[in-house]
């Protein structure tokens, strides 16, 4: 806040832009309301300062950061307190509000269906090597991310603890330890919550090319061709 009065002094500078709202994102995958509270609290002291300095702020924009449960003991976000703090932000100060709530809307609408490529064992743990890794989704190899992974069909039965990897040269390429029964090579894994950062931070790396992806409604339909190995070779 200390640094608004040098914010007003520089905008008060332009003569051709006019200060219409406030913008603000405070991170990501955030799981409780009390963040996004103190944030509009924040919010409110600027809308005051810029107002008393002669700003109609109409507009703010609170951000994203809204969470999901990529963990299955983890609780989905309560919006009860955030929906009813905007409710009084947007009428006690009449402003628009607008959010950008990216991954809560498409990250549990997405999977990556993969399939068991190779069996074996290290340090006493047997090991899954699936045919999708880093390059279809980099989030556990950047920040130790997790993303749930169950057998596509349920199987009954014992399950025992599995290190899931990728099919990559890098250390890096893993998804984790989970609790999956005794599976085939050949058989089918979904890995949840792949709608947000996967394709979008997907690569080419060791000449794997983009996969294809489908979209599930009332139908099954591709909607992104598997990348042609022409296209991958091509800026070679
Ligand atoms: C300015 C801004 N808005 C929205 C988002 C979306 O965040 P998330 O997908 O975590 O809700 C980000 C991501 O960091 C961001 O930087």
């Amino acid at each position: 806040m200390q640094e608004l009065s040098d914010v007003i002094k520089n905008i008060k500078r332009f003569r051709y832009t006019e200060l219409v709202g406030i913008h603000c994102h405070i991170g990501s995958q955030i799981l409780s309301p009390e963040p996004f509270i103190n944030a509009s609290k924040k919010v409110i002291e600027a809308i005051q300062i810029f107002r008393k300095n002669g700003f109609g702020i109409s507009a703010i924009n609170l951000g994203g950061g809204f969470g999901i449960p990529y963990e299955p003991i983890e609780k989905p976000l309560n919006f009860k307190p955030i929906i009813d703090c905007y409710k009084k932000l947007k009428d006690k100060y009449n402003v628009e509000i607008f959010l950008e709530p990216g991954r809560f809307f498409v990250a549990n609408a997405g999977y990556i269906l993969t399939r068991v490529i190779d069996k074996k064992q290290r340090n006493h743990l047997p090991i899954y090597m699936i045919d999708a890794g880093m390059t279809e989704n980099p989030r556990p190899a950047l920040y130790n991310a997790y993303h749930h992974i169950e057998p596509l069909f349920e199987i009954n039965g014992r399950r025992f603890k599995i290190r899931v990897t990728g099919p990559l040269c890098e250390n890096a390429d893993e998804f984790g330890v989970f609790n999956l029964p005794e599976l085939n090579i050949g058989d089918y894994l979904l890995i949840h919550n792949s709608g947000a950062y996967t394709r979008t931070m997907a690569s080419t790396y060791n000449g794997r090319p983009l996969c294809a992806e489908y979209l599930i409604d009332s139908r099954l339909r591709l909607i992104r061709k598997k990348q042609p190995l022409r296209r991958l070779i091509e800026d070679e």
